[in-house]
């Protein structure tokens, strides 16, 4: 798929198939997705991918701050990729000292670009996605086991699309753009 057709056809899907998603699939859009850059190459994002019915219908019902139209789109996924990153790295040398004030921004902006990464990954593969944001973070990682230096950024639901939906509305380039 050329970049321009991913970039336009990856949509936030929330309905899925029965389809599961394969993890040899996930393997390979992981394997496209380490690919994001990242403040200085550190690479500091990881995905923890639930494809275990239980544990991801847990999370459904008790992570997203009673949020009901997340915790239907992510009953129906076919698997919800955890996206998390170490902390303490991005924004710093490599001895650990702050090379930017707002060290903190980059680690969400080093996961936000892996997330996005991954979504256009995953539609290379027809897989839909959606990124979740109204999450219970801390209550996610708890879940999941996840190491005391990983703060989760978002989840990510999975699965084959009941349909490609059209984008919804966009402002146009010339309402976004400016030169000087
Ligand atoms: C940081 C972020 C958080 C989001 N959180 C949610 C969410 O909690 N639930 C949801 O259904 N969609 C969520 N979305 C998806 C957006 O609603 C979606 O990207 C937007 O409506 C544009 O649609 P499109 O992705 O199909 O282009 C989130 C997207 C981003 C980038």
């Amino acid at each position: 798929m050329e970049a321009k057709e991913c970039i336009l056809q990856r949509r936030s899907c929330r309905r899925f198939t029965d389809r599961p998603v394969d993890r040899d699939v996930v393997r390979e859009i992981v394997e496209l997705a380490r690919f994001a850059p990242s403040w200085k190459n550190k690479q500091i994002v990881r995905y923890t991918v639930v494809d275990d019915k239980a544990v991801k219908d847990d999370i459904a019902r008790n992570c997203v701050r009673d949020f009901p139209f997340n915790t239907k789109t992510i009953s129906r996924c076919a698997a919800l990729a955890a996206v998390s990153y170490v902390t303490g790295r991005s924004g710093r040398d490599d001895q650990g000292a702050l090379q930017s004030p707002d060290a903190e921004k980059w680690e969400m902006f080093d996961a936000g670009i892996a997330a996005q990464t991954f979504c256009l990954a995953a539609r290379e593969y027809e897989v839909g996605t959606c990124i979740i944001g109204v999450i219970d973070e801390e209550g996610i990682a708890r879940r999941l086991g996840l190491p005391e230096e990983e703060k989760v950024a978002c989840l990510i639901a999975m699965g084959y699309p009941e349909e490609w939906k059209s984008a919804p509305p966009r402002l146009t380039a010339e309402e976004l753009l400016r030169f000087c």
